[in-house]
């Protein structure tokens, strides 16, 4: 009795990190890939730019070991997002963010061919790839098979091309030979008929393995799944960067505010309620809080719709938590950025503000602008 509640505790504790992934930390990984990927994981119609927002968590995380340890090749995204430092935290984090976009519900990231024949495609792919990749091709984990649907065609197509020409491995087995037989034609046809797939059932159709997927996937389908970023974690709701250690809250406060001018964010206040408390008497824990604004935004944002004038203005907060670390904290502004809230004329704006603002946090927490 006694051991299998220890058993049980322990198989809590192992699962609890996962769980938990730092949706902040993956966000902020998430920066890098996007010089490629695009912020919202969306990836590009060229060949070269996979969509990765969406796909399962698990298969996130092989890919990335797959590049770093060479079974997949792309150098250039190893060296700039720099995945061969990741620790296993990061990867968990980035992918655990990444696999929680869901494009499906915005016409803008609307996957379309302009190239192959449906039918045919679809004929080859009920024939000779539903039994690993399912049905309609939204994956099976059991066969470590991926989602194809919500893939861009151009990118599917270079893809199995590589598949026949030997260069990349298909269904983990070096001698997989599934693809010798078939043309461009065939590939071409197939990936027109992927295309025709909404990538929506990518999170809902996806189970995995280990059951704490499967615990995520139930906590999602509660949620209403046309929302894009569902919240699993409330750190999910803020951007949250650690000030560099032996960074005085002088030093972040300092490279915050030449950071913001540099780049024309106005600071139009700054709260400094600790400092304030502390006059009175009263001891607290650093806290001050940083209002940043450029008004043309603000007018742009608010003449699209006046709801937007209650996120104004832009707020990072610079805080000490119980064990005397340094925080800086904000919105998570992708999250309204994802939501398909916004009116896409204001799109633009919104993840220009964002980025300035994770700029001056960036800025503040290296302690140099
Ligand atoms: C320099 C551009 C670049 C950067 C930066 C980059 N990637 Fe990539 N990524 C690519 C390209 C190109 C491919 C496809 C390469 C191939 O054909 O195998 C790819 C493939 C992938 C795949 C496999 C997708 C699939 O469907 O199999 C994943 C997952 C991925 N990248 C994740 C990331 C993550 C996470 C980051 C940031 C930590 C990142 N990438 C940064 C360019 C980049
Ligand atoms: C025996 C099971 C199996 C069959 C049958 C199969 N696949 Fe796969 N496929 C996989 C697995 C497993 C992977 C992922 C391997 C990895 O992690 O690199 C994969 C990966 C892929 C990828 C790469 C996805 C990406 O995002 O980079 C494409 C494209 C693909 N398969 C297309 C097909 C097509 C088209 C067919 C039918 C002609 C097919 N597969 C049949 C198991 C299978």
């Amino acid at each position: 009795m006694f051991k299998r509640i220890v058993i049980a505790a322990l198989a809590l504790v192992g699962a609890m990190p996962l769980l938990a992934a730092d949706m902040a930390n993956g966000q902020l990984i998430n920066k890098s890939c996007a010089l490629c990927h695009g912020i919202h994981g969306q990836g590009a119609s060229g060949k070269l730019s996979p969509r990765i927002a969406g796909l399962p968590r698990e298969y996130i995380i092989k890919a990335m070991k797959d590049y770093v340890d060479g079974t997949r090749v792309y150098p250039l995204m190893v060296r700039t997002s720099q995945i061969d430092k990741f620790t296993e935290k990061d990867f968990t984090d980035v992918a655990a963010y990444l696999s929680a976009l869901d494009l499906s519900s915005d016409e803008r990231f609307n996957i379309k061919s302009t190239f192959g024949d449906p039918d045919e495609g679809k004929s080859i792919y009920r024939s000779d790839c539903r039994n690993c990749h399912a049905r309609d091709a939204y994956g099976k984990p059991s066969k470590e098979a991926p989602p194809l649907a919500g893939q861009h065609p151009e990118y599917l197509f270079t893809t199995m091309r590589g598949f026949k020409e030997g260069h990349r491995i298909h269904a983990n087995d070096r001698e997989d030979d599934s693809f010798v037989d078939y043309g461009d034609e065939d590939f071409m046809n197939l990936a027109a008929y992927l295309a025709t797939k909404d990538d929506r059932k990518i999170v809902a159709g996806y189970e995995f393995n280990p059951p704490i997927f499967r615990t995520n996937l139930a906590l999602r389908d509660r949620d209403n799944l046309s929302d894009s970023i569902q919240i699993t974690d409330i750190t999910q709701t803020v951007v949250r960067m650690a000030v560099d250690a032996g960074i005085t809250t002088a030093q972040a406060e300092k490279a915050m505010i030449a950071k913001a001018k540099e780049i024309g964010l106005k600071k139009v206040a700054q709260q400094k309620v600790s400092q304030f408390l502390s006059k009175q008497g009263v001891e607290m824990p650093h806290l001050s809080i940083f209002q940043f604004c450029n008004p043309l935004d603000a007018r742009l944002m608010v003449m699209a719709d006046p709801v937007f004038s209650s996120y104004m203005p832009c707020r990072i907060s610079m805080v000490e938590d119980a064990d005397g670390k340094l925080w800086l904290m904000m919105l998570n502004l992708d999250m309204l950025i994802n939501s398909k809230l916004l009116p896409t004329e204001v799109v633009e704006t919104a993840v220009r503000v964002n980025q300035q603002m994770l700029d001056v946090m960036n800025a503040g927490s290296a302690g140099k602008p």
